[in-house]
């Protein structure tokens, strides 16, 4: 095999770190990913340290990148912008805090952790509290001047209060991503290339020379330190730069935290990492720096990078992939959700193959079509999600999807609702397929109804209109005697099998409701995990497939089958006629815990000790009802970490608030 010698190595890997940061810092359109080029640059590090002959000049090594670009007036930085070291792993993160904490033996050592943003980086001069100037982190030493487009950022302040005689701030430009899809719609019907992500399209604002254009996009600010000021007395410590930037009304970080010990930093980072997809502005991973500034000093810079912090970068969470096919999969109350079968990427940990696309507008909005490549992300529990398309990688003979032509195409018969974008499958109808549904119910395997042979069968359809399995306990004993050959006593029996009928074992009515795929074993391996049908009808695509035995197929046959509308109202009619769709004991449990009885419950934020849905389940479990969006009729408001919007309007509407605590010590009372 060819092996290609270190000088060969080096040219390749100088020649494309060059070339992709070209396209990353000047033309604000990358080809690889973050980590992608990470690697790239950690292989090139690991041959010049071993191989430092082969380096010719200092600047072939330090590069912080270079964004300056024609057409802008370069201004110097007094104090460098430079780049932090990064690290995607948890041992190398632990290896820099414990030489922090040697180095610092002596002494208290505190860090801050923080949010990295994924944005373009900027320094803003105030004079007396005066919006100067901004200036793009460039090469690091020197900078693009674009102070006429930052000047529209409206949440930037333009006067300072109680300011110091100069000051710089640092902190990055982003762009939201509805302000991404709309801009990018509209280059679309303007037959224009489209941006690739929120941040090119950021860093591509910023550098627009036509101000009008800008006047038209909206960008926003987060900011969360300084570059140089006057007078030098004025910060101690990283944390004081925080508050005091909040103090002068600068949009900052939302959160960032003081650490005693490198171990606790690292809880704070995982904490970030569940928080992070909340915030405003794109975060790929923390920062951890030493917040004495003191200290800072006394530790001090390589060429490229301080030695008083480090980047920890979160695993990538979005990819482009090839969206092979779409499916539709269809919900509880039959509505219709197009699901994206992508060709399998790795994405925050785990393999991610299907996508949410919404609904039909969804698609249409962003002309979403299959065969075209997607950036898909996952975030957090969030389902993953299909965010844009690459129109660029489109091939050349795709068609617009047809919503309407594709459910045709599959045979599934439905509807778009009159008001939304849902679509719904409309109910079948078909006296054989009734029949076949009333014997098999009625079987021994299933419910065990004596006597419901295919003749009574037969009439009850034609002659009682039986239109499924739950019609049978509405018949009365002088309705069977209008049947064929019907005496008293045969009436009586074939009432009396059916009332029996009422408390046989779950996984009896789960077999026998006819879900499709749901064999007599897999409806007792049912019965054990869900406990009731209620439970078993919320079960989600991955809470069945999790269960031996249950396959893809099943759950997604289980998931169908509790969508329609038809099903849903049987299963209120077994209510009705009093059958119990819980295992034995859960009744018996759940008639005990009535604290939240009748009571709506919306739930926000996250838990320390359960997830959403083990709260949900508790909930319902003690007599309560789950609602999504907080309203006069809410009772109580369950808010975890990180509640937002919903605690707000839940206080000013004075709704109970119950935290993870008062809520355990509730449903345990
Ligand atoms: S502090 C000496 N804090 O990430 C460099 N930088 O990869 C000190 N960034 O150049 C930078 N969030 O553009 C710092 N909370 C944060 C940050 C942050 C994003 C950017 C910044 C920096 C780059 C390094």
């Amino acid at each position: 095999m060819y092996m290609a010698s270190p000088k060969e190595t080096f040219d390749r890997l100088k020649a494309s770190l060059q070339y992709h940061d070209e396209l990353y810092y000047k033309k604000a359109s990358p080809e690889i990913d973050d980590s992608t080029y990470d690697r790239l640059k950690k292989e090139f590090e690991t041959l010049t340290e071993k191989h430092p002959e082969l380096v010719t000049s200092q600047s072939e090594l330090f590069s912080v990148g270079d964004d300056r670009t024609e057409g802008f007036i370069t201004v110097p930085h007094k104090v460098p912008m430079l780049s932090l070291d990064n690290t995607y792993s948890k041992e190398a993160f632990i290896a820099f805090g414990k030489r922090l904490e040697k180095a610092f033996s002596d002494s208290t050592l505190q860090m801050t952790v923080e949010p990295k943003i994924d944005g373009v980086a900027v320094n803003i001069t105030y004079k007396n509290g005066q919006f100067m100037r901004a200036v793009t982190r460039g090469n690091g030493t020197e900078g693009d001047d674009i102070t006429q487009n930052v000047s529209l950022i409206s949440e930037l302040p333009k006067q300072l209060i109680n300011a110091p005689s100069y000051i710089e701030v640092r902190g990055e430009i982003y762009m939201r991503h509805d302000e991404f899809e709309r801009i990018n719609k509209q280059r679309i019907s303007k037959n224009l290339e489209t941006f690739k992500n929120p941040r090119n399209l950021a860093a591509g604002t910023i550098k627009l020379l036509d101000f009008e254009e800008a006047k038209r996009r909206r960008l926003n600010i987060v900011v969360y330190s300084v570059g140089y000021y006057e007078p030098s007395h004025l910060f101690h410590s990283q944390s004081s730069v925080q508050l005091k930037l909040k103090d002068w009304n600068f949009p900052v970080l939302e959160k960032f935290w003081i650490a005693d010990d490198t171990e606790q930093a690292w809880t704070h980072i995982e904490t970030l990492d569940t928080l992070r997809h909340n915030f405003a502005y794109p975060t790929d991973g923390a920062v951890i720096k030493v917040n004495d500034f003191t200290q800072q000093k006394e530790l001090g810079f390589t060429a490229k990078a301080p030695k008083f912090a480090i980047a920890y970068k979160f695993e990538a969470e979005q990819l482009e992939t090839v969206l092979k096919d779409i499916h539709m999969q269809i919900g509880r109350t039959g509505a219709i959700t197009p699901v994206a079968i992508l060709e399998p990427i790795q994405l925050a940990g785990t393999t991610v193959s299907r996508a949410t696309l919404h609904n039909e507008d969804e698609i249409i909005r962003k002309d979403i079509r299959i065969g075209d490549t997607v950036l898909v992300q996952k975030a957090g529990e969030i389902i993953p999600q299909v965010l844009s398309v690459n129109y660029s990688k489109r091939p050349s003979d795709s068609k617009a999807f047809d919503f309407s032509e594709h459910l045709k195409s599959l045979n599934i018969e439905a509807q778009r609702d009159d008001s939304g974008a849902t679509w719904r499958i409309t109910a079948i109808d078909d006296p054989i397929q009734r029949q076949r549904a009333l014997l098999h119910f009625g079987s021994r395997s299933a419910m065990d109804i004596e006597n419901l042979g295919i003749a009574i069968v037969e009439q009850l359809v034609k002659n009682f209109n039986v239109i499924n399995p739950s019609d049978l306990y509405s018949l009365t004993i002088e309705d069977f005697l209008k049947l064929d050959k019907f005496k008293e006593k045969s009436a009586n029996n074939l009432y009396t099998s059916i009332q029996a009928s009422k408390s046989r074992e779950l996984w009896r009515l789960i077999h026998g409701i006819g879900i499709p795929n749901v064999g007599k074993q897999a409806a007792k391996d049912l019965e054990k995990v869900f406990q009731s049908l209620d439970k078993l009808g919320q079960a989600s695509f991955s809470d069945l497939t999790q269960i031996d035995g249950i396959g893809s197929t099943m759950a997604e046959s289980i998931r169908a089958w509790f969508g329609k509308p038809e099903n849903q109202s049987m299963l209120q009619k077994f209510k009705a006629y009093g059958l119990s769709l819980e295992s034995e004991s859960t009744a018996k449990v759940s008639m005990k815990q009535s604290v939240l009885m009748q009571k709506t419950v919306v739930i926000t934020g996250k838990f320390a000790s359960m997830t959403r849905e083990a709260a949900s389940d508790l909930i319902e479990h003690a007599g309560g009802r789950v609602s999504s969006s907080v309203s006069s009729k809410t009772d109580f408001l369950l808010a975890g970490e990180a509640a937002g919007s919903k605690l707000s309007k839940a206080q000013s509407l004075g709704i109970t608030i119950l935290d993870e605590s008062d809520f355990l010590k509730l449903v345990e009372s």
